[in-house]
Parts: structure tokens; C-alpha cells; sequence
């Protein structure tokens, strides 16, 4: 462990929940003359090293923007390569995140994704469903504000059906009906590509997250990549709206 370390990261004080917004496939592929195709294809090789980095690291959840609500809008053969990546990338890869302790989850509206996507993602749930490593959280067909909005049809059902008055609605409540009720806040969020948006990640729940921005296409991003975003996330003052 210690020679693979390039910053000097405090094994103590890891974030338990590292987000990334993984941009820049296209514009990889694009400086290479290749399809777009191509840069995804790579992007899949920087999600096994980090995913196994982040295991190493003792991360307790990494969550992963594969597919936005708005990524539908692109040519249909990228969506269908992106679909036909995340069928390849599980079905292949399964096995060995299960051996390696590594827990499966989605968040986002995942049932409206294609047949084979939706049976290999349960698939791969069921499987790893009792896995104590770290939670891999896969966000497709997420979008923060459909997350809000489904959260507010379904308590505003529980209203309607006097099951909830409208004054105890609680933020921990809103959290709750969230697809990603079960994950906490992250810490820190990373976004490649030099790119400085949250293009719709997370938004009820990065209300007080890090964020580090790097020019790294993912493609390039690597595990000394992590580290360092972990280091400086590490020596970041965090307050949460108080003082120290
Ligand atoms: C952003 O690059 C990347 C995406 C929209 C998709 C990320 C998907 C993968 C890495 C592969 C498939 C996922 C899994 C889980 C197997 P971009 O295309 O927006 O790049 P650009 O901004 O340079 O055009």
C-alpha cells in the first residue's frame, strides 16, 4: 500500500463518500481521431482502477455519473454504446467486484433504461447485495431535479392520503424519498475535464460537499489522480455553515 501512495493521505480522515462526475470521454477520443465510442470504451477501464482504488483507500461509498436524464438527448448509436458498455462492463465484471467485497447499487430511474441493462443491474445487486466494501453507487437515468420531483409526488401522495401533514415535512423526510435515501451526503465530488458544473448531479445532497475540479479527461484519470483529490479534500476547512 504505502509505495502506491504519492500524497500523504491520513488513512484517518477519508471522505465516506466520493462523487464523481466522470466528463471528457468525448473530447479524449476526439484529440485521438477516434469515435466517441472509443473514449467511453476507456472510460470503463478509469472506473475498474478507481472503483479498485477506492476499495483500497476504504471508502465507504463512490458514486459514479454514468448516465443523466439529459444523456438521452445524444446520437441514439452513443446511447445505445453507452447501454451496451454498462451490459459488457457488468456482466464481465460482476465476479470480481464481488470478490472483491464490492457492494452494487443504482441510483436514478433505472427500470426506464433498456430490458438487458435493467436485469444485468439487478442482476449484479442481488449478487453483491451482502458485500461490506465499498457501496458503488451507479448513477443512470439520475437526474437531481427528477430525484426532488419523484420525492415530492410521493410524500405529496402520503398528504393527500392523510398519512403526513404538510408542517411535518422534514428535511430528513425529503432525504428519505430520495433514490438515494440510503447513501449519505458526499464529501467530495470531483469533476474531470475541466468543466466547473454540477450538470444536475446530486443536488439535494451536495448542499455541503467538497468539490474538486481537475483537467484530467477521465480516460487519464487515474489512482494518483484520486489521491491527490482526496489529499486536498483533506486539507480543506470544512464548516458546514458554523465556525471554528
Ligand atoms: C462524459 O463524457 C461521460 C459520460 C456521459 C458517460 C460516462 C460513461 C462511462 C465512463 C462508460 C459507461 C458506464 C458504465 C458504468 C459502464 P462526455 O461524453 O460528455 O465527454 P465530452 O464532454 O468530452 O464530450
Amino acid at each position: 500500500m504505502e509505495e502506491k501512495m504519492k500524497y500523504d493521505i491520513n488513512m484517518e480522515k477519508m471522505p465516506a463518500h466520493i462523487a464523481i462526475i466522470m466528463d471528457g470521454n468525448g473530447r479524449w477520443a476526439k484529440a485521438r481521431f477516434l469515435p466517441r465510442t472509443a473514449g467511453h470504451k476507456a472510460g470503463v477501464e478509469t472506473i475498474r482502477k478507481i472503483v479498485k482504488e477506492a476499495n483500497r483507500l476504504g471508502i465507504k461509498y463512490l458514486t459514479l455519473y454514468a448516465f443523466s436524464t439529459e444523456n438521452w438527448k445524444r446520437p441514439k448509436l452513443e446511447v445505445d454504446a453507452l447501454m451496451n458498455l454498462l451490459v459488457t462492463y457488468l456482466r464481465g465484471e460482476v465476479s470480481e467486484l464481488d470478490k472483491n467485497n464490492v457492494k452494487i447499487n443504482v441510483v436514478g430511474d433505472y427500470k426506464k433504461l433498456p430490458e438487458a441493462c435493467v436485469n444485468e443491474l439487478e442482476k449484479a445487486m442481488n449478487i453483491t447485495g451482502d458485500n461490506t466494501g465499498v457501496n458503488l453507487n451507479l448513477a443512470l437515468n439520475y437526474g437531481g431535479r427528477n430525484d426532488i420531483k419523484n420525492a415530492v409526488v410521493e410524500i405529496a401522495a402520503m398528504c393527500r392520503d392523510g398519512k403526513l401533514n404538510p408542517e411535518d415535512i422534514t428535511e430528513d423526510i425529503i432525504k428519505n424519498h430520495l433514490s438515494t435515501a440510503e447513501i449519505p451526503d458526499p464529501d467530495l465530488v470531483i469533476r474531470t475535464s475541466g468543466e466547473q458544473r454540477l450538470s444536475n448531479f446530486l443536488l439535494w445532497d451536495v448542499a455541503y460537499s467538497e468539490f474538486y475540479y481537475t483537467d484530467i479527461h477521465w480516460p487519464d484519470f487515474d489512482e494518483e489522480e484520486l489521491q491527490k483529490a482526496v489529499y486536498s479534500y483533506q486539507n480543506r476547512d470544512r464548516r458546514f455553515g458554523g465556525v471554528k
